[in-house]
């Protein structure tokens, strides 16, 4: 096995990126240094990670905030840590945001992963012993009908500025691999939840709505469907997948957990109702259908024998137990809602949504 020194993680303050740091040091065995560079736009809160900065910053855990579009200030982090490995997460990620602003979207998604394989390949020239791991989404793959799964073979079908940006850069990270010989590996996951979510994806926005009782605006008519997974089993993925997986290829990763957004809703009110011991049909009365998301996708359901059967992963977290953990969270921690509410977030949501 390729022994990583100094991973790069970008991204890294966001929801899934700062998971992934809380896994490397509370789940594995690593025990090399942890570079996490971000540009803390407003989904990137270093409060998701104080007991890790209080615990190893400057000695194996290093914050540098930086913009991955700016090629001198990601030049300067590969020589200054001697970057090994890059895990690549810092994207735009919201598909409502990319629908209403689609320009950071390109400029991140694309220029932002374009920047890094530049560097990536001019720091590196031919080693073998290093790896870019580019983390995407099921979203690339486009829309399904009722039945049927995105494969890893499955011909890209990209329907949002979001998913758009995003197939760009997994073709650019596939083409640094055929042209220069890079060495990558590449994840597509389908829908993640857990602690540290920027509380305007779904089950955040459900949970915190039911809590101070609003509006749950469910989309069109509610029937799209999802795969969700709990975040840590994302991150136990691509953490076998830069350990295990085979350069040059991509590894498709779900919860093999697919539900129509009304059910999921339904279900959020019941449990956030026990927990609060309060009737839970007082909150299902909340629940308001709005126009729907334009292009909507109708459904995911992602296939992932590949990654089970050649690396051995699985799914730890059922779905009931991750939601449960995941209220919990969100019921408990509200001066982080509080912050993440007072910034940029607060006013892009009264900009965009105080019509609705
Ligand atoms: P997020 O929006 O919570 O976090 C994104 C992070 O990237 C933030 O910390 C932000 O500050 C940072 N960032 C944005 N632009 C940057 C830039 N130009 N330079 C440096 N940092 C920048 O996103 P997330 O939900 O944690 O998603 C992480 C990755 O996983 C994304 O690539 C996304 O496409 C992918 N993904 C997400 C899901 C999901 O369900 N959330 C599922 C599959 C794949
Ligand atoms: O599939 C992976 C993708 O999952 C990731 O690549 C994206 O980064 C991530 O944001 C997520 O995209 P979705 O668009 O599926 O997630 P979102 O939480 O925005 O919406 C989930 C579903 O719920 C979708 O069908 C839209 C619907 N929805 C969402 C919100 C925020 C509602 O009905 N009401 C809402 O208020």
């Amino acid at each position: 096995m390729r022994k990583i020194k100094n991973i790069l993680v970008t991204g890294g303050a966001g929801f899934i990126g700062s998971n992934f740091i809380h896994y490397l040091f509370n789940d594995t065995e690593f025990d090399g240094r942890i570079i996490n560079a971000d540009k803390l736009t407003y989904a990137g809160n270093l409060e998701n990670l104080t007991e890790i900065n209080k615990k190893h910053e400057g000695k194996r855990y290093f914050f540098e905030k930086a913009d991955i579009c700016d090629y001198n200030a990601i030049e300067l982090l590969f020589r200054k840590y001697d970057i090994d490995t890059v895990i690549h997460f810092a994207a735009e990620s919201h598909v409502d945001r990319s629908i209403h602003g689609p320009r950071d979207f390109i400029e991140t998604n694309i220029n932002g992963t374009f920047c890094l394989l530049e560097n990536a390949r001019a720091f590196w020239g031919d080693r073998d012993d290093v790896l870019f791991h580019h983390i995407s989404t099921d979203e690339v793959f486009g829309s399904l009908g009722e039945t049927g799964f995105f494969y890893e073979t499955t011909p890209y079908d990209p329907r949002s500025p979001y998913s758009a940006s995003k197939a760009s850069s997994d073709h650019l990270v596939r083409a640094y691999n055929h042209t220069y010989n890079l060495p990558v590996t590449l994840s597509n996951c389908s829908n993640n939840y857990g602690p540290y979510q920027f509380p305007e994806k779904l089950i955040p926005v459900m949970i915190l709505n039911i809590k101070e009782k609003k509006p749950l605006p469910v989309y069109g008519d509610g029937r799209n469907i999802r795969d969700w997974l709990y975040v840590n089993d994302h991150n136990s993925a691509a953490w076998a997948i830069i350990n295990k997986g085979k350069t040059g290829e991509t590894y498709n990763i779900g919860g093999e957990n697919e539900w129509e957004n009304i059910k999921l809703v339904n279900s959020l009110c019941e449990k956030v109702a026990r927990f609060l011991k309060k009737d839970t049909d007082y909150y299902k009365k909340l629940i308001t259908f709005v126009k729907d998301r334009p292009g909507h996708d109708r459904r995911y359901a992602i296939n992932c024998d590949r990654i089970k059967s050649e690396l051995g992963w699985k799914q730890s977290v059922d779905f009931d137990a991750g939601l449960d953990r995941t209220i919990e969270w969100y019921l408990n921690n509200q001066r982080w809602i509080d912050n993440v509410r007072s910034g940029e977030y607060k006013k892009w949501m009264e900009k965009n949504y105080s019509k609705r």
